[in-house]
Order: structure tokens, then sequence, then C-alpha cells
């Protein structure tokens, strides 16, 4: 391990009631009430606290009813998804009550246009000094289709085409105000210069955009970019384009294989794979004693609704689960949905032979992800990872608000720091800095 390589630590939130784990909702502390502003602020605190580069915002634009179709699964469980706010309306009230952490919100390229989206993430960045990063995701269920398009989705593959193009629209309209153009001189006068301001006049397959932007040139050049997909498609998508990958692994061997295959990719883009940064989820349940973690974690398996699992499971696979014989092994499948989810669980359900009930009683309780011991157990886990190259860091997926976020502040990221692993302080104002990421050059 070369002495500068620092890990990177991201906190997984929902702007709903359920997060990182499917009891989570029901513990007994935890915040439940997630239209309140004073818990995201009370969150985002206490990430900067703990140095955190950034705060991530999952988000999918439908109520997911794969289950059963009358959502009753997902709203009297709560399961995952159920209820989400707008996360870039989350953040923006976020940049305002914070200094240096970053701020992720998820949009999709399926659903939005292209002008939309750089304009909002271009004012979270002015806003936030330069913290906005973007979830890029091409969206994967059919309800979500049937709140915009009145019609089945677009297949996997157009989906990408999509965002392909989206990604280039979006760059060129952060471009098409290059920096300084903003003059604002009074005595001249001169607001922005016009030669340093053209249209983008793009005509494409999917989008027709003249452009420019009507936001300067974001402090970033662009957002971060963040991306989740695990498909072929989607790995490409990522090498190409994203600054950090999430994943999910139910095993470090497969942790290892995925870092190797992005950073592959990456350089096949002409990138330094450096620049490629990889975080594989984690939920830590911690305590002072390995006993009083386990009891935790326990308590919030028995708190986890199966058939909420199974239902987050469906909307993550894009299947209708109930389908399937509850009491046998999950068969082999093509699945239109996650295909990161699906491996996880087709590696879980082939290498232990569970039934699909069991299946989703796992999922429900965060399956491969958790990690339950002392802030020093936790710590091996993540060096070990680290150091094996399946981890440039971890997104940590907190099981409920705020314990799931306090304790490892608290314990966790000193020990990490102790072991000169994650750093002591910020290393800049925007979040490339933190990162270590070069800002993109504009024309
Ligand atoms: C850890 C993780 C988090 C994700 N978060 C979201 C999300 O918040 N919203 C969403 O629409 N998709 C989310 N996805 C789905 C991916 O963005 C991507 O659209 C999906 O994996 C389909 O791409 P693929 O077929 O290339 O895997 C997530 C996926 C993973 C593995």
């Amino acid at each position: 391990m070369s002495a500068s390589r620092q890990m990177r630590l991201a906190a997984f939130c929902s702007a709903g009631p359920v997060s990182g784990h499917h009891g989570g909702w029901r513990y007994p502390g935890a915040v439940r009430d997630f239209t309140d502003a004073a818990a995201y602020i009370e969150t985002a605190r206490l990430l900067e606290q703990g140095c955190f580069d950034l705060m991530f915002i999952a988000d999918i634009l439908a109520v997911p009813n794969r289950l059963d179709a009358s959502m009753d699964s997902q709203l009297r469980y709560g399961a995952l998804g159920a209820l989400r706010l707008d996360p870039i309306i989350v953040l923006a009230l976020l940049a305002g009550q914070t200094r240096h952490l970053g701020l992720a919100a998820t949009i999709s390229t399926s659903y939005f246009e292209p002008f939309q989206i750089a304009r909002q993430l271009a004012t979270l960045d002015h806003l936030s000094g330069g913290r906005a990063a973007w979830n890029i995701v091409t969206s994967f269920q059919d309800s979500e289709s049937h709140n915009f398009l009145r019609r089945d989705q677009l297949s996997h593959d157009q989906r990408y085409d999509r965002a392909d193009e989206f990604m280039q629209v979006a760059c060129k309209l952060w471009e098409s105000w290059q920096d300084g153009a903003l003059v604002m001189d009074p005595a001249a006068p001169l607001f922005a210069a016009p030669a340093n301001v053209a249209a983008i006049d793009h005509h494409g397959t999917w989008f027709d955009v003249a452009g420019p932007l009507n936001v300067p040139r974001p402090p970033q050049g662009r957002p971060v970019f963040i991306q989740a997909g695990a498909s072929a498609r989607g790995r490409d998508f990522a090498a190409r384009w994203t600054d950090i990958v999430f994943v999910t692994h139910a095993s470090l061997e497969s942790g290892i294989e995925f870092y190797a295959d992005m950073k592959r990719r990456a350089a096949g883009f002409g990138r330094d794979p450096d620049d490629l940064v990889i975080l594989p989820g984690m939920s830590p349940v911690m305590g002072e004693t390995e006993a009083i973690a386990q009891e935790r974690k326990t308590l919030l398996d028995s708190l986890a609704e199966p058939r909420a699992g199974l239902s987050t499971l469906a909307y993550h696979l894009d299947i209708d689960l109930a389908q399937f014989p509850q009491n046998e092994v999950l068969p082999v499948m093509d699945v239109p949905g996650v295909h990161g989810h699906y491996k996880e669980v087709a590696e879980m359900t082939q290498k232990q032979g569970l039934s699909l009930a069991e299946v989703g009683r796992r999922y429900g309780s965060g399956s491969g992800r958790f990690v339950v011991g002392t802030a020093n157990q936790i710590a091996d886990r993540m060096e070990e990872w680290f150091v094996k190259k399946a981890a440039d860091g971890f997104m940590i997926q907190p099981p409920y608000l705020q314990g799931g976020i306090e304790a490892p502040v608290r314990l966790l990221v000193p020990e990490l720091q102790r072991r000169g692993l994650f750093r002591t302080e910020y290393a800049g104002p925007m979040l490339r800095d933190q990162l270590g990421l070069k800002r993109p050059l504009g024309s």
C-alpha cells in the first residue's frame, strides 16, 4: 500500500424512512420523521465531523409494486423505496448548513432533460462552493416509466444510449460558459464576455438542445459523477464517464474481480485508473464489545419484516417474485432490473442453496453488506478490502439514523485515522479536493 493512499468515505442515505436495513425505522430511538429538515441537517453535520467525503441520496421515481400490485408490502412495512423526498431539494438545504461535505443527488437520465439537470446541478455546485455530485442512474423499474412516459420503459441498452448522449449534452452545457466569462464590471460596463459564452447546438438521437446554459460554469467545472451500473454496458458507462462507482458485493473475491475490471476499463477509455474511485457498500453495526454489536444486529433483524425484504428485492430485480415458489431456490434468470443486486443474490443463493423466502429475509436485513463488531474489527475488515484492492473506500449504509451515522463517526473514523487510512481534516474547499480528482478542462 502506498503511504499516500487514503480511504474515501461516503454515506448512503435515502431521503425517506428506510435506508440500509428494513428494520431500521422501527429501531428504538431511530429518526422516523423523514420530512423534518432538522434530521437531514443533523446527519450532514455528523458526517462533516467525521470528515466524510460525501452524503449521497438515493432515489427512485415510483412506489414499487413488483411483489404485490396493491403495494401492500411496500406501504405496510415501509420497504425500501416506498417514500422519498426530492434529493436535489434536500441537498440545497444542506448546502447552506455545511462547509465541506460533498452533496450527491441521484437523478435519472431516462426521465429528465439535460438542460434542466445541468442547470440544477450547476446551481447546487455554485451554492455549495463546489461540492455537488450526481449519481447518474438510468432507472430500471417499469413502474417509474408509468409515471412519466405512459408506456413501458426503454430497453436496457436504449437507456444507456440515452444516458451517453445525456452526458455529452450536459457536459457541453457546463462548458458553454468558459471560466471567467462572467465579468460583472459595472464601470465598463461588461456583464459577461460574449466571446466566452457559446451556444452548443446539439442535435442528436435523443436530444436537440441549443444552449448555452443560463448558469455560469460550475466551480468544479462539472459536478463529480457517480454511477452504480454492474452490467457490461453499465461498467463501460461508469468507466467512461464517472469519478466514483458504487457497488454491492456478496464476497471479497467478487469485490477484487470488480475492482480490477473497472480499473482496466477506465484505462481502456484513456483514463488514469486512479481517477476512478471504487466504493463498495458496507453497513456497520457497532458496539463497545462484539456481543453488544451482535445484540444490536439481532434486534434490528427481528424488526425487519421478511415480506419487506422480498418486496425490495422484487423491485431491485424488477421481477414479480410472487410467481416463484417461496420455499425453493430462485431460478437462474436474466433480470431486467439491477444486475449488481441480482449478482449479489445469485451468489448467495447458489453458494448456500437458500429458499426465496430466506433470501427475502436476508435481503431485508442487508444481506452480506453488514459488518458486526467493535470499531477495531470493522476497521480490520475495511483495511483488508482496501489493501487487497477491492475498494478505494466505502459507501457506508447506516441501518438507521442517527445512531447508524453517529457510531461510525465517534468510533470507526478515529480508528481508521489512527491506522493512517483516513484523513484527519478536509483537503480543500471542493469535493474534487477531498477525492484528489483533477478539475476537468473547459473549452
Ligand atoms: C449500490 C447501488 C445503488 C443504486 N442506487 C440507485 C438509486 O438510488 N436509484 C436508481 O434508480 N438506481 C440505483 N441503482 C441502480 C443503478 O444505478 C443502475 O441503474 C442499475 O444497476 C442498472 O444498471 P446495470 O444494468 O448496468 O446494473 C443502484 C445500484 C446499486 C448497485
